[in-house]
């Protein structure tokens, strides 16, 4: 069986992580082994790094660097032997959160980025090199001022999680371009709808793709 990569994105608040468990479940119910894991992170190493991307005051440029180096370790590591071994692979977050945070939020060159993605994404396929990227994003949709409601009163927040509505209408913009750019690549989800209608949302993106029996 071939392997899936799905990534799951959207600004913070916006309620992904309960319906990346669902998925992995349902997943595994239809017999396929899955994979979940995390960016930054996944590995030893891009979790040491994701502690000080999501803690450490930094400038833009260093943090796009911390993240493409742990998505190189995690793409190595895990992402692309999961694949190899035909694996489900349930990635919280990708590349489009570095387009979305790093270019969107601070205003980090798009061209670097794009360069960076080309050269930790590239990889060997059976026709020769590919630039990888997820089959399929999930993107949970949510006005900044309805995820900055649901932060208020959920944990402490992280960096990322205490800027102020400005910052993610700015990440969102940032989302939106990359959904504009690669539109087949991407399901959008309305995510401030309750919690079983986005789940509809996410099975019937994933029943489209003929991935579910
Ligand atoms: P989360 O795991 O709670 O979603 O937190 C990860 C945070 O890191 C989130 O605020 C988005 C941010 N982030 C970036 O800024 N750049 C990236 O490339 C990734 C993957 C995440």
């Amino acid at each position: 069986m071939a392997g899936l990569f799905i990534s799951f994105e959207g600004i913070d608040g916006a309620g992904k992580s309960t319906h990346i468990d669902a998925l992995a479940q349902v997943f595994a119910t239809q017999g396929r082994v899955v994979t979940m894991t995390r960016e930054p992170g996944g590995t030893p190493l891009a979790e040491k790094l994701r502690a000080l991307v999501l803690n450490d005051t930094m400038d833009a440029m260093t943090e796009a660097l911390l993240v493409f180096a742990a998505r190189r370790d995690h793409l190595q590591q895990v992402i692309e032997p999961a694949l190899a071994r035909g694996e489900v692979v349930l990635c919280d977050r990708f590349t489009d959160a570095t387009f979305a945070y790093q270019g969107g939020g601070r205003g980090f060159d798009l061209g670097i980025l794009t360069y960076l993605e080309r050269m930790v994404q590239t990889t060997k396929g059976l026709d020769g090199n590919f630039v990888r990227q997820p089959d399929l994003t999930l993107w949970f949709e949510l006005a900044p001022e309805i995820a900055a409601q649901r932060l208020a009163s959920a944990r402490v927040p992280d960096k990322f999680e205490a800027q102020p509505v400005d910052f993610f209408k700015c990440v969102s913009d940032g989302y939106l371009r990359r959904v504009q750019a690669d539109p087949s690549r991407f399901a959008r989800l309305a995510a401030a709808q309750a919690r079983e209608a986005v789940w509809a949302e996410v099975l019937q993106a994933v029943r489209q793709k003929g991935w579910l029996t």
